[in-house]
């Protein structure tokens, strides 16, 4: 434990300050998330690593981290070295993608075959697994010479470099190993495998076949090629992992007003299409509007696919709604209905929740992998008065009609940003990963910032203006720890933490942290722009950040008790190289091993392929900056965190 933290004078203030937030908004601090104290937090023992700004990356003492995997690197056999200027798209996607996001480590075990995803899945190993990586888009700019300005690099050079691209987002599965010095990939696996932008999956769900998901290559509506925009995502216990489409619509080029139906125009306006796009479209015609109208309509759904069967065709979830998808994750309890949350990451949209049809059977493998397929969506609103409600997105209830141009439940699942907004949802600021403490059975959302909330449109959920630095929310369903029914249509919330600096003269760039108190937090302790979570083994929060780069540090990984006296004191563990984010967290079922995905590595204003900021990881003058992911352990090979 750090000196900070032993210090008795910082602990009696996190004790008695109040419930004070930065903007001056009380919250009554429910019993239940806050009134169990525990040992969380007390065995965040790392020695904390001061916030920098370089091009490295940074680790506790006593810590090892082990590049993983970078772009390029080979997941099936391969005939050359790889160089990017070498590459092909046929290389391509024989190859490690680009700007790696989301992290699942799925375990195998020794002696099961690959059909029987129960016996890994259930073996909990710790040393030797599947990584499951999403991909989340291309920089030509850093990827590619001849794009000499960051800025302005928004058009294909050719159409080879596009297929590149392509075959360069989505996914990657890659079996990988723990040895003596550390862990490697294992070549040639069976079970490596590449999902792009072209890989044929499956549309199921209330939307499949509907005309508006018809194509000229697709007249069924129920089948589509590729996936984009991979952020993040989530696992299930029926060993799929659930990969998100969040920023499609830069995929898609066309102007929506030329598009006939007001609706559709509409629709294709409010995921950013526009002529400005990049001209993929030229090249892959059904990525112009003006060619194939309905195509992304196809796009901006969960994904779930099973990564121990690798012939296994991946499938849309049209009940999980269409948006853009930071992700979905699972509460899953014995006997009960299957609860999974997510968010829309765009500015002033919202946090949902889906609730399946049938219940969870621990013993039905096979069978629970159709829960995802049949449920109701819901959209949330927070009250002013700390309470909530879900609010069923069902065709043909309240306003979700023919008045408002909804005709069936395909429609409702298609517009669901349209039909949560008429609901009365909250609109939040940008909703990232919402993930669920097993610990506490609370549920955490991370807000990472919202450029255009006027001050007219502060509320208690979201209590800033211009919105810059995020903040994380805590949805506390009805009932005790462990027993709470996360299939209740109303719940009760608080803020759990207000991002940027607890000193900070300017009263909106000042954070809250600890029973939302204003105490003096950590020099390196603060944080902004929370993005991802993970829960480590004793239920300490592990945040991800995106943006912190404007507030003059590097972004990187916070970790905090969520309950006890220093709920909600971070403690700085991870700094990336300058100019990325750290998406993933990930930890093997024992703890000892953290995955992080360093994405973006040297992205800056004039940062380009010929005169790049950096080239981390190789630090190679042949070789640019590659996005990469990290195994973090202690060199002890005790918990991480401990
Ligand atoms: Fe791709 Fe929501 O960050
Ligand atoms: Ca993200
Ligand atoms: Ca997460
Ligand atoms: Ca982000």
């Amino acid at each position: 434990m750090s000196d900070q933290l032993n210090n008795p004078e910082r602990r009696k203030l996190l004790k008695t300050l109040g419930t004070m937030t930065a903007a001056g908004v009380t919250n009554t601090v429910l019993p239940g998330c806050t009134a169990e104290n525990n040992a969380q937090r007390e065995n965040l023992t790392f020695k904390e690593i001061p916030h920098s700004l370089d091009f490295q990356h940074h680790i506790p003492e006593d810590y090892s981290a082990d590049i993983l995997l970078r772009w390029g690197d080979p997941v099936q056999e391969t005939d050359s070295d790889f160089h990017p200027e070498k590459l092909s798209a046929t290389e391509q996607q024989k190859r490690f993608g680009y700007n790696n996001d989301f992290i699942a480590f799925m375990p195998l075990a020794k002696n099961a075959p690959s059909g029987r995803g129960d016996l890994h899945l259930n073996s909990g190993n710790s040393s030797h697994g599947l990584l499951c990586v999403n991909h989340e888009y291309t920089q030509p700019h850093l990827m590619f010479p001849g794009y000499n300005d960051a800025y302005s690099a928004t058009r294909g050079v050719s159409a080879e470099h596009v297929a590149i691209e392509q075959a360069a987002c989505g996914h990657s599965i890659v079996e990988i190993k723990q040895g003596k010095d550390g862990w490697r990939l294992v070549p040639g696996s069976p079970y490596n495998r590449r999902i792009t932008m072209t890989t044929a999956m499956n549309i199921i769900g209330p939307a499949a076949g509907n005309k508006r998901l018809q194509t000229t290559a697709d007249p069924s509506g129920t089948q589509v090629l590729g996936t984009v925009g991979n952020c993040a995502g989530g696992k299930t216990p029926w060993g799929t992992v659930l990969i998100a489409e969040e920023g499609f619509g830069g995929a898609f080029q066309g102007n929506p007003q030329q598009i006939n139906d007001p609706r559709e125009a509409r629709n294709h306006h409010s995921f950013g299409i526009s002529q400005k796009n990049r001209n993929l479209g030229d090249y892959d015609r059904r990525f112009d509007i003006q060619v194939e109208p309905n195509e992304p309509n196809r796009f901006g759904w969960m994904v779930e696919y099973d990564p121990y069967d690798p012939h296994s065709r991946p499938r849309k979830l049209t009940t999980l709604g269409r948006f853009e998808h930071e992700g979905f994750t699972l509460v899953c309890k014995p006997g009960q209905a299957v609860v999974a949350y997510g968010g829309d990451d765009d500015e002033h949209q919202f946090v949902y929740r889906f609730v399946s049809r049938g219940t969870y059977q621990p013993d039905k493998y096979q069978a629970n992998r159709e829960l995802l397929s049949e449920g109701t969506l819901y959209a949330a609103r927070f009250n002013e008065s700390g309470d909530g409600q879900w609010l069923p997105l069902i065709y043909g209830q309240g306003p979700l009609s023919e008045k408002n141009g909804f005709y069936n439940q395909a429609d409702v699942l298609i517009d669901a940003r349209r039909a949560a907004a008429l609901l009365g949802a909250t609109p939040m600021d940008r909703p990232e990963d919402v993930e669920t403490n097993p610990h506490n059975d609370c549920t955490y959302v991370m807000l990472t910032k919202n450029k255009n909330r006027q001050k007219d449109e502060i509320d208690a959920a979201n209590p800033r203006a211009k919105n810059s630095m995020g903040h994380v929310l805590e949805i506390v369903p009805p009932g005790i720890n462990g027993k709470r029914d996360h299939t209740s249509d109303s719940f009760r919330w608080q803020q759990f933490l207000l991002g940027g600096n607890p000193n900070a003269e300017h009263p909106e760039e000042r954070g809250a942290y600890g029973q939302q108190s204003n105490y003096n937090i950590s020099a390196h302790g603060w944080f902004a722009n929370p993005d991802n979570v993970a829960f480590d083994r004793h239920g300490n929060m592990w945040i991800a950040t995106d943006g912190c780069e404007r507030f003059g540090f590097h972004d990187g990984l916070w970790a905090m008790a969520t309950e006890g006296p220093l709920r909600a004191a971070p403690k700085h563990f991870f700094g990336c190289p300058r100019g990325a984010e750290v998406c993933g967290p990930e930890f093997t079922p024992d703890g000892t091993t953290l995955f992080v995905a360093v994405q973006h590595p040297a992205e800056a204003r004039n940062s380009t392929y010929e005169n790049p900021l950096h080239r981390w990881p190789d630090n190679d003058p042949r070789m640019p900056p590659r996005p990469s992911v990290l195994a973090i352990y202690r060199n002890d090979d005790k918990e991480v965190g401990s």
